[in-house]
């Protein structure tokens, strides 16, 4: 190798960070070219220009961006002239406004090979750091999600805002943030007062201890049918919310009772799922006071109009129509808890940022009340975000039922343990096929939810779901099992010498090894990027295009059978680079990556 490249020669640039990307260094080098050839630009203003190339390419900067006073053409022969290729870079070609720029592969081989493994092995944390960022060092962000309703099915629109909700809290994590992820449970509201009707008609002590959420929702659903047929039911219902709302303990004692039963419940449920929460909160938990003082403010304000004893915002100016805030009864509702619940929080948290991850169902409400607070004149109201997704379509199970969370993994689990067996040997092999197949079912449901743009509609699809084939869960989870079993294979090679002793020099001629090796060292950027767009779906595309580089080189770049050992070792660290990367990856998706299957 040539004299290494040294990060300390290259000018700091704000917002980069070569010690974490190494990308950053290879980008303001190409950029501290520009700078030189075109005075006009500082490095700082280059390097902003210097993006992804198209297949082929690895950087291309467009000139006509910097809007320079001068022809594009004269510019593009500036720096095409000055150009003298060195450790980081090795050439550049000029096509239209284009420049086009490669790098050194040796060079990228081996920062990028040495910094994955250094952050994931080598860590002060002891905890595999690679892809990370300290963007959001110093901040706090509170991030709702999942948030079912007690008494009312766990649905699929639940799913998804878990999935994506424990996607969003890995990401901030990564970059830095401290974290309160908090599920907002649906504790409160006049269906209480429908199943404590229901609950001394239809109600069973056993079936409760037996499946909370299930039983409850079975009272749920007949009260329901009885209140269609005789309107006193509703009155009733009605009355005893009123009960609870004026803090009477005896209407309480059950509630309390059901809500401690469905969230230990669903406690099990998120570990299986590995979605952790730091606080279980709910519309129940909303101090009336913060309710009370809102609607204060907003009458201060004149805001509130009376309509037969209910009292109205009108936002209309904002085309986000007119908004009951408390009813004629006076009890509370949905959109007052959370008013009341976002300045609660604020008080008590102090956030720099707070996201709610709901169904663009409810993009009203929440534009509403976000709107309301912001009207308000709290400060913080414009650090409340929300993130938004579409319908999961034809989600039922195969025998066409309505479905709850666990029927959910457990029929994955099943798919998965069927589609597992056909093979017997390999099944034979598997320590823990149950656990094994459940895993698989579940990173089926997670990349079938992650794959596309949160706002589309999906439509599930259990076929598509269980395949090894294109691009599904299980096929990611057997990539990450080849790449682990590589090392198993080949323990003659390993322990791999220091990276310094590595001879990745020997791969420069790879282009397997330089489309893989460039791949992994985009990966922080690929986190920096879902940051701004919420959208898990820069992540997953990012693991397959991973996946498919290795599947294309496993019978190119072989390692098992490769005479030269130096070239064995290096093509290895390849491998087990890839496979730390393609874990962490998975991980950011709260995804577990298998190690055998
Ligand atoms: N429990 C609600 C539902 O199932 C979702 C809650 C969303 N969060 C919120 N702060 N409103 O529809």
């Amino acid at each position: 190798m040539t004299s290494a490249a040294s990060t300390s020669t290259l000018p700091a640039v704000p917002g980069t960070d070569p010690s974490r990307c190494i990308l950053d260094s290879f980008r303001i080098s190409i950029a501290k070219r520009i700078a030189d050839a075109l005075p006009a630009l500082s490095v700082e203003q280059a390097y902003s220009g210097v993006d992804y190339g198209k297949k082929g390419v690895d950087f291309t900067v467009a000139l006509p961006r910097f809007r320079l006073p001068g022809k594009v053409d004269e510019h593009a022969s500036k720096v095409v002239s000055n150009f003298q290729p060195d450790d980081w870079v090795q050439s550049v070609t000029h096509d239209k406004a284009f420049l086009h720029f490669q790098l050194n592969t040796t060079t990228l081989l081996k920062q990028v090979l040495t910094q994955v493994h250094a952050l994931t092995h080598e860590t002060a944390s002891g905890k595999p750091e690679y892809g990370e960022n300290k963007s959001g060092a110093g901040k706090k962000v509170i991030i709702e999600y999942s948030s079912p309703n007690i008494a009312k099915a766990f649905h699929v629109g639940h799913l998804r805002s878990t999935i994506i909700g424990a996607f969003l809290a890995n990401l901030y994590k990564a970059s830095g943030w401290e974290v309160i992820s908090m599920n907002y449970l649906g504790d409160w509201g006049t269906q209480f007062g429908m199943i404590a009707v229901g609950f001394d008609k239809y109600g069973s002590q056993e079936a409760l201890e037996k499946d909370a959420i299930k039983h409850l929702l079975d009272v749920y659903v007949k009260v329901n049918k009885d209140a269609e047929a005789d309107p006193n039911v509703k009155v009733e219902a009605a009355k005893f919310f009123k009960r609870m709302e004026d803090g009477d303990e005896e209407a309480l004692k059950n509630w309390r009772h059901w809500r401690e039963l469905s969230i230990k419940k669903y406690v099990e449920e998120y570990d299986r799922l590995n979605v952790h929460f730091d606080v279980y909160t709910g519309e129940s938990e909303v101090g009336r006071e913060w309710q009370d003082k809102a609607l204060e403010r907003l009458n201060e304000m004149g805001l509130i109009s009376d309509v037969d004893g209910a009292k109205l915002v009108d936002l209309e100016k904002w085309k986000l129509q007119k908004a009951v805030v408390r009813k004629k009864d006076g009890t509370s509702i949905y959109l007052t808890r959370d008013i009341g619940g976002a300045i609660e929080r604020y008080e008590k948290y102090k956030f720099d940022k707070m996201i709610y991850v709901v169904s663009s169902q409810q993009d009203l409400h929440l534009a509403q009340f976000f709107k309301i607070l912001r009207l308000m004149e709290f400060p913080w109201a414009d650090n409340l975000e929300h993130v938004n997704y579409g319908l999961v379509l034809g989600m039922s199970t195969r025998k066409g039922t309505v479905v709850f969370l666990d029927q959910i993994i457990r029929e994955a689990a099943d798919v998965m343990h069927e589609q597992m067996r056909k093979n017997e040997e390999k099944y034979n092999a598997v320590e823990d096929p149950e656990g094994t197949s459940l895993e698989i079912g579940i990173t089926g449901i997670k990349i079938q939810d992650m794959a596309a743009k949160r706002v589309n509609n999906y439509t599930f699809n259990w076929d598509r779901m269980k395949s090894f084939e294109g691009d599904t869960g299980p096929y990611l989870q057997y990539a990450h099992v080849r790449l682990a079993s590589i090392a198993r294979k080949n323990p003659n090679l390993l322990p791999l010498p220091p990276p310094s002793e590595i001879k990745v020099d020997l791969l420069a001629d790879s282009p397997h090894a330089r489309e893989i090796v460039f791949l992994l060292g985009s990966y922080p950027d690929v986190v920096k990027t879902v940051l701004k767009t919420h959208e898990p779906s820069g992540v997953v595309t990012f693991a397959f295009r991973l996946a498919h580089a290795i599947s294309s080189a496993w019978d190119v770049m072989i390692v098992k059978g490769e005479p030269n050992e130096d070239l064995a070792k290096a093509r290895l660290w390849v491998y087990l680079s890839a496979r730390d990367v393609l874990g962490a990856a998975m991980r950011l998706l709260s995804i577990r990556p298998l190690e055998r299957m």
